[in-house]
């Protein structure tokens, strides 16, 4: 029998010993072991609840009980979660993890500590929820040098821009939906402000490119500055709004940025709808591949939990994952890339700033209003012409 430890008993902690129990028998013939929680660790009470009579609020009890060999961590936020997780890993212990915060901040130190201490540290629903996305960058992308990762990696963003294209509704009545759907973090600022794809899409890059890219080196804007009139000249030029996030290999480096852009219907992502999450990979022999699923959710994200626990229970006493290791990835200067950028502005004639660089204008579409597609322009150049013209709102054009 296989001990398992859950720190953190919220919505997925709850949902990994909810599929440990209800799908006791396909864990088992995958894993060749029964595996069972033995402790659940959290500060709060939980009467009624099945896992009532192996709740402790001891950490380290439940992480130093000889009976576990895997300590599932779902509780969010960098602290007190890597003391919890170094402490597992130290003591030869695998962890499986849901905390995107904790692999963006910690994840170089703890996949090396998993590697001295030969167990795992496995991360699998800390991008895309119930996605398989790392498993197949560590295990079946491994012969291609990426080109290119691109992917829609916030399920509540997507929902929202979803909502507000579908039925016209304002941020906040999409934002209301989506967090009575339980899709938002505790706080949405890290979904709506794009902090939330940031850090996923530096996980994302760490691995595909193999070096580590700090979270924090990411250029990224949110959705607040989306509006449902952006939906409508969308679908004048055949494109949509997309939260999109990406890295691309350039011969100056990666491009990495997180930011709302028009996205053509015909682009693979176009069509990913309301929860879904979607990540595209690019590599020089594969191909394009395209990943999609609940990129939220309880049961999804601790089903992508419970295939780690499955993975470790395979694997005692190697470590699968390689991650990254080395420098800091080396990165494309932001300020020499160019967009086409999507302008509203309040009047046509306030135009004249943009116009030498207007390569398709748009006048009557709303009331009162214009807005055009600009020729690719630096992010400089850009900002200095939006000091000259009452802009409403932007995007750039992917
Ligand atoms: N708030 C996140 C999202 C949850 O909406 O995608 C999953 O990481």
């Amino acid at each position: 029998m296989i001990g398992v430890s859950v720190l953190g008993y919220g919505n997925i902690g709850s949902g990994v010993a909810q599929i440990l129990r209800e799908n006791a028998d396909c864990i088992k013939k995958s894993a060749g072991e029964d595996v069972t929680v033995l402790h659940v660790c959290d500060l709060r009470e939980f009467p009624g609840d099945p896992c009532e009579a192996i709740l402790t609020h001891d950490a380290s009890e439940a992480i130093h009980d000889p009976a576990v060999q895997i300590v599932v961590e779902t509780m969010g936020g960098v602290h007190p979660a890597y003391e919890f997780v170094k402490d597992a890993l130290t003591s030869g212990r695998h962890v499986a993890t849901s905390n995107k915060e904790l692999v963006a901040a910690c994840g170089t130190e703890l996949i090396a500590l998993a590697k001295e201490k030969h167990v795992n540290f496995f991360f699998e629903a800390s991008v895309g929820g119930g996605i398989p996305i790392i498993r197949p960058l560590t295990s079946s992308i491994v012969s291609d040098h990426v080109r290119r990762i691109e992917g829609i990696l916030n399920g509540t963003t997507n929902y929202m821009l979803f909502r507000m294209q579908e039925s016209s509704l304002s941020f906040e009545a999409a934002l209301k939906e989506a967090q009575d759907l339980g899709f938002a973090e505790r706080n949405p600022a890290a979904d709506i402000e794009g902090a939330d794809a940031c850090r996923k899409i530096a996980i994302l890059c760490s691995l595909a490119f193999g070096q580590p890219l700090a979270y924090t080196r990411v250029p990224t804007e949110g959705i607040t500055g989306v509006t449902p009139e952006d939906f409508v000249y969308a679908e004048k030029m055949g494109c949509t709004v997309k939260l999109l996030a990406t890295g691309r290999q350039t011969e100056d480096g990666v491009s990495v940025r997180v930011a709302p852009v028009l996205l053509p219907l015909s682009h693979p992502l176009a069509g990913i709808r309301g929860v879904t999450n979607a990540v595209l990979v690019e590599g020089d022999m594969c191909g394009t591949l395209t990943f999609t699923g609940a990129g939220a959710g309880k049961l999804p994200t601790a089903s992508a939990v419970c295939a780690d626990i499955v993975e470790a229970v395979r694997h005692p006493q190697t470590t699968v994952i390689r991650g990254w290791e080395g420098e800091e990835l080396p990165l494309a200067d932001a300020g020499e890339e160019t967009h086409s950028f999507f302008v509203r502005l309040a009047d046509i004639v306030e135009m004249s700033a943009f116009a030498e660089y207007a390569e398709q204008v748009f006048a009557g579409v709303i009331e009162g209003e214009a807005a055009c597609v600009t020729a690719p322009l630096t992010e400089e150049a850009f900002a200095a012409l939006c000091k000259e013209a009452p802009v409403i709102s932007y995007l750039r054009v992917a």
